[in-house]
């Protein structure tokens, strides 16, 4: 097969079809429906892994409601990732709306003003999708609680936003007023089933050419590979394209990155990678209680200066991570001691230490990850 039209696998080509998301988008659409009436929607929150959809799934509403929106309302969309703090948040919005705020910014009083009565003029309602927003800087959720201040004061609510984020914790790690502005609806993507990955890479290969041949089982194994994140999948398909070598299962070997549980451990959220940070200090290749793992997560917070989060979210953190299997951690009988979890590291020490290196907030760890693992192999 020829390395051509290749543009079908861009992270931002719309495909065909939307893959075991319909009902997420049947949510999301009907959540958007007043925009279509000229009113503004509730806030709307999508949520789910890397590689899950959602950008696409908020670039598929926009692109439906855009088509239909009546004279007046806008679809506004921020990469969050590529903003990195709420004053530079707040000016790409301005800048959206037509504000000449400089690149030096204003205070927030002055741009708060403006913002409002920007959408005050706007004459119909703004929806605006904020992706990607589970750096440390949203936490607490002062951009946020800007924004939906900013909207309560107006006359009539004109502004609607649709916050997208891997942390499927980001409305507990919210102020809770702005939390409680951003319930109602919420759509939580599960990561792809090997099938539904499958599905993924046929239909964008056969984009790419209609008639292109692969390999028997090639697909399968990279769904195998990806871990349930489209974008693995389809990097890897075409990486194999790109370098010529037809869709075969050793074509696609060579194109394969590091390991998937390094790749998927260097993207995972600071937070959950202290928390198996701290298991693999203090379990030192055993296992340790959720207390001495909450003791030894306070200790490292403190040393790097970032916020500790509390026993009750960390816990949540082991949940999720169990559920991935990077921990074991079953509920253990301690006699007079009540019960606790018993957690149990499950993942490889280099693998660890790549991610811990690099996460900019966390490199100086990854040598004491390295002393920890010289303790677990004597
Ligand atoms: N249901 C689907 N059907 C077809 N293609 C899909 C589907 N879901 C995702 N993709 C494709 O997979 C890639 C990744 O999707 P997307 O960027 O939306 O993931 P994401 O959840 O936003 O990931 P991240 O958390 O990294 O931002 C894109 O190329 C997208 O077109
Ligand atoms: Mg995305």
């Amino acid at each position: 097969m020829s390395p051509e039209n290749l543009e079908v696998f861009h992270r931002l080509h719309l495909p065909r079809r939307l893959v075991g998301r319909e009902e997420a988008m049947r949510s999301l659409a009907s959540a958007g429906l007043p925009l279509l009436r000229g009113e503004a929607p509730s806030n709307l929150v999508l949520l789910g892994p890397p590689g899950s959809g959602k950008t696409l799934l908020a670039r598929v509403l926009l692109h439906s409601l855009e088509a239909q929106a009546p004279p007046g309302s806008r679809l506004l969309y921020l990469d969050g990732a590529r903003l990195r703090s709420p004053a530079l948040l707040l000016t790409h919005v301005a800048w959206e709306l037509g504000l000449q705020v400089p690149f030096t910014g204003w205070p927030l009083a002055k741009i708060c003003a403006d913002l409002r009565r920007a959408l005050e003029a706007q004459g119909g309602p703004v929806l605006l999708v904020l992706d990607g927003l589970e750096a440390g800087w949203v936490r607490g959720g002062e951009p946020l609680h800007t924004l939906s201040r900013l909207n309560s004061e107006l006359p009539v609510p004109r502004l609607s936003l649709l916050v997208v984020s891997r942390d499927l914790r980001l409305l507990q790690s919210l102020d809770s007023r702005v939390a409680s502005s951003l319930e109602g609806e919420e759509v939580v993507l599960p990561p792809y089933t090997e099938e539904e990955v499958v599905s993924i890479l046929e239909e964008r290969l056969r984009e790419s050419d209609p008639e292109a041949t692969r390999e028997e089982g090639a697909l399968r194994q990279v769904a195998a590979w990806s871990f349930g994140d489209a974008s693995r999948a389809l990097a890897l398909l075409r990486g194999a394209i790109a370098r010529g070598g037809g869709v075969t299962a050793s074509a696609l070997r060579e194109c394969r990155p590091g390991s998937p549980v390094e790749e998927s451990l260097v993207r995972m959220a600071t937070p959950s990678k202290l928390v198996l940070c701290a298991a693999l200090r203090v379990a030192r290749g055993g296992t340790c209680t959720t207390g001495a793992l909450y003791r030894e997560y306070g200790g490292l917070c403190r040393t790097l200066g970032v916020p500790t989060l509390t026993s009750r979210r960390v816990s949540g953190l082991l949940s999720d991570l169990e559920s991935q299997g990077y921990v074991e951690a079953p509920v253990v009988s301690r006699g007079r001691g009540g019960r606790s979890r018993s957690i149990l590291l499950r993942v490889p020490l280099e693998e660890l230490q790549e991610a811990l290196l690099q996460d900019p907030a966390l490199s100086p760890l990854a040598r004491e990850a390295a002393g920890a693992g010289q303790a677990m192999a004597r």
